[in-house]
């Protein structure tokens, strides 16, 4: 069975792009077969994979039915479903159009007929529309990555609120599969006890491998690579790895 997982938080810069490039590129490590697709206009995943934001084929001409969901296999044997800076009109385009929450999760089961993945995992746009309902719709969990900073936790309560209506709505099988507290510096005392505020606040559902900050997380998308390509011993790749193996216990 694929387990499908978008990584999610409307909070711009926390995290989501790294954690999907290399939460994937961690669990491909551990033998399984990964699917990555770019749902953000900014296409920082799409970019951070090697690949031009002007890929001919994208999930925006999929989104808006003029082909099926375009899967591209990079060199390092993850498989992409690229975006294109338009992708962000996809938002009002489809404002219209009967069932527009639900298709992406058409576009993923026609793609499964075909190919088969052990995980799909969703990039989001820092943004709680459309694009993100659709992500939360085809979705069996969500991973949320959330910086220790002041004001981190001022978001939680609204992606609560939504996942609560998508799970009553749209997706009864969407579930939190866990925060994961990002860019971490034990040096910064206020890292320190925001990620206790919010392992007290959320105990269960935060995971206990935390991301510290690391430059190597940084550098690695410039040269279109993951953080095992970049330098597989380092304390990003080391922080993923630890990360893939909670998700792999995810029930
Ligand atoms: N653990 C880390 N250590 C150091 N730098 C990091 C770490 N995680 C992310 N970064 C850097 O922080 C910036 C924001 O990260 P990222 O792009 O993953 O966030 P995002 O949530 O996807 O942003 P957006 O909301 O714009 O899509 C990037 O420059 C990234 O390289
Ligand atoms: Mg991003």
């Amino acid at each position: 069975m694929t387990k499908i997982i978008a990584v999610l938080n409307h909070k711009g810069g926390v995290g989501k792009t790294t954690t999907a490039i290399n939460l994937a590129a961690a669990l491909q490590q551990k033998k399984k077969r990964v699917l990555l697709i770019d749902m953000d206009g900014q296409a920082n995943l799409t970019e951070s994979c090697g690949l031009s934001i002007e890929e001919e084929r994208t999930v925006y001409g999929a989104m808006r039915g003029e082909y099926p969901l375009p899967l591209v296999r990079l060199e390092n044997g993850l498989t992409l479903v690229p975006s294109c800076l338009d992708l962000s009109a996809a938002e009002s385009e489809l404002i219209n159009e009967p069932g527009r929450e639900l298709i992406l999760k058409g576009l993923i089961a026609k793609a499964l007929d075909t190919c088969k993945f052990d995980y799909i995992l969703i990039d989001c746009p820092p943004s709680l529309g459309l694009l993100t309902l659709n992500a939360l719709t085809a979705s069996d969990y969500l991973v949320i990555p959330v910086q220790a900073q002041f004001l981190a936790m001022r978001g939680m309560a609204k992606i609560t609120n939504v996942v609560g209506i998508v799970k009553e709505r749209l997706n009864p099988e969407l579930n939190i599969g866990g925060i994961v507290i990002t860019q971490f510096d034990r040096r910064k005392t206020l890292n320190k006890s925001v990620s206790e505020i919010i392992s007290e606040s959320f105990c269960d559902k935060v995971f206990k491998t935390v991301i510290r900050d690391n430059v190597a997380l940084a550098e690695a998308p410039i040269k279109g690579k993951n953080i095992f390509e970049y330098n597989k011993n380092c304390n990003g790749a080391k922080d993923y790895m630890s990360l893939a193996q909670e998700v792999l216990k995810l029930k």
